[in-house]
């Protein structure tokens, strides 16, 4: 499956692997990347990647994942200024990191997680992501029932491809509780897609990233990260995004891919 000329929808592109996701697709022929993020600053993070490609791509969203309203209008302004969106990559995810029971050391009481903290990890890593793509292929099934297609057959090409964003922590890891459930979730509701939306012509898999340089992991201190995580990894180094970018843009591209991939440095959760 060749990258040019497809439109793709990025969330969490204001920032880390989403932003080098965009970046990445710029040199491959995308026609046009809708960068969706929260953060205001995805208006001129899209700015300076159109400057650096020469070309407007970018275009930025400014917006919430969790909002259904928001990710139909997207997808809807999208396609009716470039064409079907046919790559979507969901990047966009939070970590709300705590042990899943603390006993206050004066009290003696035990406090579990928090569920209302449990519930907005889970809004925004596992069911957004999911919907993101959903709504990616919902899309284009409505457009091949249109065009009285049934079950696609491979002599038609590809007609979409979605990467989910994995981790390392989907196997496990301490003072991670609800962030590892999500990516853990990500897996059991990909294999799900993989299986049917391929009646659409539409691919899935899931990149499982180890420690890889953004705010997200910048945010744990490098002292924590210098004595926790390098000297368990194979680098010795934090993953760059543009690495994580390369292995997503072969995902999305190869005809092949249905599976997960671990990016992972050789890094695994210790007991
Ligand atoms: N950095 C790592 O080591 C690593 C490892 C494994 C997996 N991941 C995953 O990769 C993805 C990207 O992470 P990153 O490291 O680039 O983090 P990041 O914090 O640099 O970027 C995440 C972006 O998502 C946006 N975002 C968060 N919630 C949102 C919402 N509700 N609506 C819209 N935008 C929202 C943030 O504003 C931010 O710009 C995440 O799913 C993360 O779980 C990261």
């Amino acid at each position: 499956m060749d990258l040019s000329n497809r439109v793709a929808v990025i969330t969490g592109g204001g920032s880390g692997i989403g932003r080098a996701v965009a970046t990445a697709m710029a040199p491959r022929g995308v026609a046009a990347v809708a960068l969706v993020d929260v953060s205001p600053a995805v208006v001129e993070i899209a700015e300076s990647l159109n400057a650096a490609a020469g070309r407007n791509y970018a275009i930025a969203f400014q917006g919430d994942t969790t909002d259904p309203a928001f990710r139909a209008s997207v997808f809807d302004q999208m396609g009716t200024r470039f064409g079907e969106v046919s790559l979507c990559v969901p990047a966009a995810g939070i970590t709300r990191d705590d042990l899943a029971v603390r006993v206050d050391k004066v009290t003696g009481k035990a406090r579990i997680y928090p569920v209302e903290q449990f519930k907005l990890v889970v809004d925004v890593n596992l069911i957004a992501p999911v919907y993101w793509a959903l709504e990616m292929i919902g899309r284009i099934a409505e457009g091949r029932a249109a065009r009285g297609l049934k079950r696609w057959n491979a002599d038609e090409g590809m007609q979409g491809s979605v990467v989910f964003i994995g981790s390392v922590s989907s196997q496990g890891n301490r003072g991670q509780i609800s962030y590892a459930s999500t990516k853990a979730g990500i897996e059991g509701a990909a294999a799900t897609i993989m299986k049917e939306a391929m009646y659409y012509g539409v691919r899935c898999s899931v990149i499982h990233p180890g420690f890889t340089d953004t705010p997200m992991v910048r945010a744990m201190g490098a002292d924590y990260v210098a004595k926790n995580i390098l000297p368990f990894t194979q680098l010795g180094r934090l993953i760059q995004p543009a690495e994580i970018a390369d292995a997503i843009c072969f995902m999305l591209a190869s005809s092949a891919v249905s599976g997960e991939l671990w990016v992972d440095a050789g890094w695994h959760a210790p007991a």
